[in-house]
């Protein structure tokens, strides 16, 4: 057990998906997993492990921000020995050709201030998915026939941005979506040397003002699920 997760020893697989809603960490397990067990239940932010295909795979909650994803991914990376840790969650887009239910597969994160901005300081740390991962994500995704971006987005720290003028700029440098967590995952997994990938469903767009509608979501959430699952066990 950890401070903020309950599992025992053994109860997490080496492979973590990790979405920000605790409830559609449940979704997926009941969805996609087989023997799914509640192994987290701390503050409410479930996680289960169970298998797909024959693999152990779990699926925790991360809360929304990198604040609270950070803590998650330490603790899973430093008690549960988490290897793999993909975020499935959603995005708005950013960019014309980006629309609405489409896949982000995320390369790369920028971000303005991240809990890492003490460590890096002056350095523009560029945090990047891992390779083998980004790579059987866009097989996965290609061979479904979902809809998918590949390249940079935004991870901010405000959901209520109030600074137009910066959107503009990301969007005018090609970032394609926004969403709050992405960087951290990949600066924590290059840190301790595991792997880390971002995969997406744009459920809002800033420039259209387009949202997906609730009933959409599932199914829109069930594709990306299947790709993150693909990426870990090719
Ligand atoms: N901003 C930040 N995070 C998000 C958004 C957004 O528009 N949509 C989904 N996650």
């Amino acid at each position: 057990m950890t401070i903020h997760i309950g599992a025992k020893p053994g109860d997490i697989a080496e492979t973590v998906l990790m979405p920000g809603d605790p409830y559609r960490a449940k979704w997926a397990a009941k969805t996609f997993l087989k023997d799914a067990k509640l192994v987290n239940e701390v503050r409410g932010m479930l996680g289960f492990t169970g298998t797909w295909n024959g693999n152990r795979v779990t699926i925790q909650g991360s809360g929304m921000g990198m604040p609270s994803l950070s803590i998650y991914a330490n603790e899973l990376i430093s008690e549960y020995n988490a290897q793999t840790l993909i975020r499935i969650g959603s995005c708005g887009g950013m960019q014309p050709q980006v629309g609405i239910r489409d896949v982000i597969i995320a390369m790369t994160a920028t971000t303005i201030t991240s809990p890492s901005s003490g460590i890096f300081r002056e350095m523009n740390y560029a945090p990047c998915a891992d390779w083998s991962l980004l790579r059987a994500a866009v097989d996965a995704a290609e061979a479904k026939g979902t809809k998918t971006h590949v390249g940079g987005i935004y991870s901010s720290d405000v959901f209520y941005a109030e600074r137009p003028d910066l959107d503009e700029q990301m969007t005018r440098h090609g970032i394609l979506g926004v969403e709050m967590e992405a960087a951290e995952l990949y600066s924590l997994a290059a840190r301790h040397k595991r792997r880390a990938l971002a995969v997406l469903t744009v459920s809002d767009h800033l420039q259209t003002g387009e949202a997906l509608p609730a009933e959409e979501r599932e199914k829109s959430f069930g594709d990306m699920v299947e790709i993150a699952l693909k990426a870990a066990f090719p």
